[in-house]
């Protein structure tokens, strides 16, 4: 289903002081650009070639799916049928499995000068997954803001995680590392995980742990707390539970560089990950090599492991039942 051949086709979207680059390849967000000063400023992690989209993507502002953040186990019960997964991540499914959306082809469907939408079928089976899966993802540019709405539709039922991967780096991109950022989350539990990054199931109160942002806090400071949970995956990787419900805040990021991003969402999580697994083998697109923390990623989605945990938000999407769902990046 990989078409490792196909060379991406690139799509640019502008808006007065704003410029989104997105690919056919894993209809990824390669560059998001804001002017500033009359300069444009890269605030978003993308690879210099993209061709990388094809082979070696590393999931860099890609669409994630069938399934964002892991399955234990690399295999879920619906309904009384168990579904066995392609693993990718050892014994488990990460980002929907060894051959992920981020991997695939998407197709345009649909395209203006502030707007595109990607079409992708996903054949029944597909990575284990029950029921063939027609996905939309449309970015949509105006002043100040990027809008990603995604559908999604199956003839079965299955589960479905859609998200947007991007990491960001208000500062510039290539700019080192998102330790001076602030962060600010609209969050008061979050899910603890266990050293393969799987959600044990609890809900944990943010009070006195580092994982507190109900203030706007920096990222460094944050992370130089001893706290176990920061140790699995070496900084934040963690679920953070969005406060109540329908297109809400979800985060604030401010970089020393006084520039914002506020993500808004309808989804009951958020994966904040703070990028410790880079290592400077990702050349960015103004040519620099990204270090650990290079950019810290805000993915709005459905709990991780969800299919295990009946008391998570469902991800359980019906047969012939249209699953929507959009997130907004402000930028100030
Ligand atoms: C996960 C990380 C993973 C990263 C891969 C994030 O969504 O939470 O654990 O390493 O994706 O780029």
């Amino acid at each position: 289903m990989s078409q490792s051949t196909v060379k991406p086709t690139s799509v640019e979207l502008r808006a007065e002081g704003l410029l989104l680059e997105v690919l056919t390849a894993g209809a990824a967000v390669r560059r998001l650009e804001v002017t500033d000063d009359g300069l444009p400023v890269g605030i978003v992690l993308g690879h210099a070639d993209p061709d990388t989209y094809v082979t070696d993507g590393g999931y860099l502002g890609a669409t994630i799916g069938r399934f964002g953040n892991r399955i234990a186990g690399a295999r879920f019960d619906l309904d009384g049928e168990t579904h066995e997964l392609t693993a990718n991540e050892g014994t488990t499914t990460l980002h929907g499995g060894a051959d992920g959306f981020d991997h695939r082809t998407w197709t345009v469907v649909d395209r203006d000068d502030t707007s595109v939408t990607f079409g992708l079928h996903s054949p029944d089976g597909d990575q284990g997954f029950p029921g063939a899966l027609d996905v939309t993802v449309t970015y949509a540019v105006e002043p100040g803001r990027v809008r990603i709405d995604y559908t999604a539709v199956s003839d079965r039922d299955t589960v479905v995680n859609l998200t947007n991967h991007s990491y960001f780096n208000l500062d510039g991109e290539g700019s080192g590392p998102v330790d001076d950022h602030e962060l600010r989350l609209s969050s008061r539990g979050f899910t603890p995980t266990d050293a393969l990054l799987i959600p044990t199931g609890e809900v944990r109160h943010v009070d006195g742990t580092p994982f507190d942002f109900r203030r706007p806090r920096r990222i460094g400071e944050a992370l130089s707390h001893p706290d176990e949970q920061l140790t699995h995956g070496k900084g934040i990787d963690h679920n953070f539970v969005v406060a109540g419900a329908g297109l809400r805040h979800v985060a604030t990021l401010r970089g020393a560089s006084g520039r914002t991003l506020v993500v808004e969402s309808d989804q009951p999580g958020v994966q904040v990950y703070t990028g410790a697994h880079f290592d400077g083998t990702v050349i960015g697109t103004s040519g620099t090599a990204y270090g650990p923390r290079a950019g810290i990623a805000l993915e709005t989605q459905g709990f991780p492991d969800a299919p295990h945990h009946a008391d998570f938000p469902t991800t359980v999407l019906r047969a012939g039942m249209e699953h929507r769902t959009t997130t907004v990046w402000r930028l100030g």
